[in-house]
This record gives structure tokens, sequence and C-alpha cells, in this order.
């Protein structure tokens, strides 16, 4: 498996270190499940990437592997819990659990159409400052 790891200098995202690791955490191991099911021979597809870039006050991260994609049966209830899981053994909590932890910081995950293997991208905005109360701990990623 080759890794790709393509993160911004200094990138800065304003959430939890813990519960943004969790987040990519459940997607790379979706993306090592899935590249684990290409074909064996297949050398030129063996890839997972990781990227994280700010755009403005928000922060995109996105997780890309070159596996067979996300079927259809799956992608009818990727992100609710139990339900979207096509893997013998799977939970179906792993994308549904990161999508809850996300949408905390006013964020979301989306699948993104149209790559080869799998993309999905993490966008998460900077909080408000609320002057005064603000206890938000800004993390590096
Ligand atoms: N990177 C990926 N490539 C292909 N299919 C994926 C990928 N990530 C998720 N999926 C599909 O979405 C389903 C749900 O994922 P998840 O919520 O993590 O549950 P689980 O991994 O327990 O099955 C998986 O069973 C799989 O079918
Ligand atoms: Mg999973």
């Amino acid at each position: 498996m080759r890794f790709v790891g393509a993160v911004e200098r200094n990138l800065r995202v304003d959430a939890d270190p813990d519960q943004l690791f969790r987040v990519i955490l459940n997607l790379a191991r979706n993306a090592m499940q899935a590249l684990e099911r290409r074909a064996p021979n297949d050398p030129g597809r063996d890839q997972l990437r990781v990227t994280g870039r700010r755009e403005g006050a928000v922060v995109m991260i996105e997780v890309s592997d070159t596996g067979p994609g996300v079927n259809d049966r799956a992608r009818a209830r990727l992100f609710e819990a139990f339900q979207g899981s096509t893997r013998p053994g799977g939970t179906g909590l792993g994308l549904a659990i990161a999508a809850e932890l996300v949408r905390a910081y006013g964020g979301e995950i989306r699948l993104v159409d149209g790559t080869i293997g799998t993309t999905f991208r993490i966008i998460i905005p900077d909080r408000a400052v609320d002057i005064g109360t603000r206890r938000g701990e800004r993390v590096r990623a």
C-alpha cells in the first residue's frame, strides 16, 4: 500500500484532536479495507491519500483510495448507523460516527463523485469567536 500525505504546512483545524483523529481513522480504515478488495495483480492501484487544505474559514480534508469505489447498495444509506455496511462483519457505524462528529463542528462529510476509487471530503468550518467564552482548541492536523 502506498500512502500519500499532502497536508498544507501549518494547517490548523478548529476541532478536538481526538475526535478529528477518530473521523480520519474511520475513513482511512474503510479505505484500507477497500484496497484489500482490489485485484491483487493491480499494483498501480494501491494508494491511500490524505490531503488537507484551508480555504478561507473552512478546512477540507480528503481521504482517497484507489479501490473499487462505493457500491450502490452502500451509497443508499452511507451515513446511517447500522445500515450502510456491505462488508461481512461490518457494523455500518464507521461513517455514521464520523459524520456525527463532524456535524457537531458544523461541518459535514461528503462522498466526492467522479473520482477514481473513492474520495471522502471532510469539511470543517472555523467556529465563530465568542469573546470571553470561547473554549475551543486550535490544533495542528
Ligand atoms: N473507501 C471506501 N471504498 C469502498 N466502499 C466504502 C468505502 N468506505 C465506505 N465504503 C462502504 O460503506 C460501507 C459503510 O462503511 P462504514 O460506515 O465504515 O461501516 P463498515 O466499515 O462497518 O461496513 C462499507 O461497508 C462499504 O460498503
Ligand atoms: Mg468502516
